[in-house]
């Protein structure tokens, strides 16, 4: 921890321009009295979107020498990264610049996602890959560099097929050849009232999986869950409401170095959805089981399916999230809302 701290925060930002990114941007800028925000940008990125006023900075994680690394970082108290997922390995170029900063109070590694366990979820082959950020903390804290880990449910928009492309802007390519689809550039428009003004959802049509990606197919009216998830809370959050919880953290950062946050803004169980979904219909919601044999043929795929599998066999399974906090203030749109908003779509 640096001796002084400045009454203004400077915090550097990576993947400004991704699902995550864009969002605490947003969020940081709102608080422009008490935070200093530098966009840190590879040299291909595209800035247009970056306010004017707003600092620059390049930082090129694959390219870029030590010194350059230690450069673009300078002076700062918290860096944030929000790179996209299959990005993650490179944030171990940033670490021998962070463990030598003397300002550095804090680095957010890009994680925002599920409490993934070692041995249940790490040991299945088809979820190996998403250890890449564990192992990116792991170096971290090896170094000494402080970290903050912040875990997210899984995206409200996702949960309810209203976004679609999670993986990612910067994935769009690769997420279109495995659709056989342009579907990630489609906003079909279709006017979503009060959510979608909130900024909450994106919906997006034409996409193989629409509609059930998660098990939940709010259209057909039914939820197909697996083991326990009928009794067990399952966790579900909008971009928006992490990327303002972010930006309420890196506030206070000196609370922040070595602990481990989670925002969470829906945790419905399964009967509880499905008793919201019932109303919505004016019928009875179907609850189909999502089976073992299912799980193993859905991670044997690989990718997001192996991820959605994992997500929905969590959920069935007595699972914690660490230290939720709640962020303050937040205009949250509530749950019926979001699935009429769905229906909609
Ligand atoms: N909980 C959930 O349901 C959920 C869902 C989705 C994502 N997530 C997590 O949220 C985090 C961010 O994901 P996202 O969907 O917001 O990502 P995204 O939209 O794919 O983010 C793209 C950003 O990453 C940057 N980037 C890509 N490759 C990079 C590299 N090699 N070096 C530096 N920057 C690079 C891009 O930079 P350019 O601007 O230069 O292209 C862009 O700004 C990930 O950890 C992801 O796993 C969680």
């Amino acid at each position: 921890m640096p001796s002084q701290i400045p009454s203004q925060i400077a915090v550097g930002l990576i993947g400004h321009n991704g699902r995550v990114g864009s969002a605490v941007l947003t969020a940081l800028l709102k608080r422009n009295e008490d935070l200093r925000v530098v966009v840190l940008h590879r040299p291909s990125s595209d800035v247009s979107s970056i306010p004017a006023g707003t600092e620059k900075r390049v930082l090129d994680l694959e390219e870029g020498s030590p010194e350059e690394i230690e450069k673009a970082i300078e002076g700062l108290q918290v860096v944030i990264s929000a790179v996209t997922i299959l990005a993650a390995p490179s944030q171990s170029a940033l670490i021998p610049a962070l463990a030598k900063s003397k300002s550095l109070i804090t680095f957010i590694p890009s994680e925002y996602g599920a409490p993934w366990r070692e041995k249940e979820d790490f040991g299945v082959p088809g979820l190996t890959f998403l250890k890449g950020k564990e192992t990116v903390m792991e170096q971290a804290r090896d170094r000494g560099v402080p970290i903050t880990t912040v875990k997210s449910g899984t995206f409200a928009g996702f949960w309810f097929s209203l976004l679609v492309g999670w993986i990612g802007y910067h994935s769009r390519d690769r997420y279109s050849k495995r659709c056989g689809t342009g579907a990630h550039e489609r906003d079909a428009g279709t006017p979503v009232p009060a959510a979608r003004s909130r900024g909450v959802i994106t919906p997006i049509r034409d996409l193989t999986h629409t509609h059930s990606v998660f098990g939940i197919d709010v259209k057909g009216n039914k939820i197909q869950l697996y083991g326990n998830a009928r009794n067990l809370p399952g966790e579900a959050t909008s971009v928006p409401y992490l990327a303002e919880g972010i930006a309420q953290l890196v506030s206070s950062p000196t609370t922040l170095p070595d602990r481990t946050f989670s925002f969470v803004e829906y945790s419905p169980t399964g009967n509880e959805l499905a008793k919201s979904l019932t109303s919505l219909h004016g019928s009875q919601t179907l609850l189909e089981e999502y089976t073992e044999d299912q799980f193993e043929h859905d991670v044997q795929r690989g990718g997001l399916d192996a991820v959605v599998a994992g997500l929905k066999r969590m959920w069935g399974q007595e699972h914690e999230y660490p230290n939720v906090t709640k962020v303050e203030g937040f205009p949250s749109v509530p749950l019926e809302e979001l699935l009429r908003a769905s229906l909609g779509n």
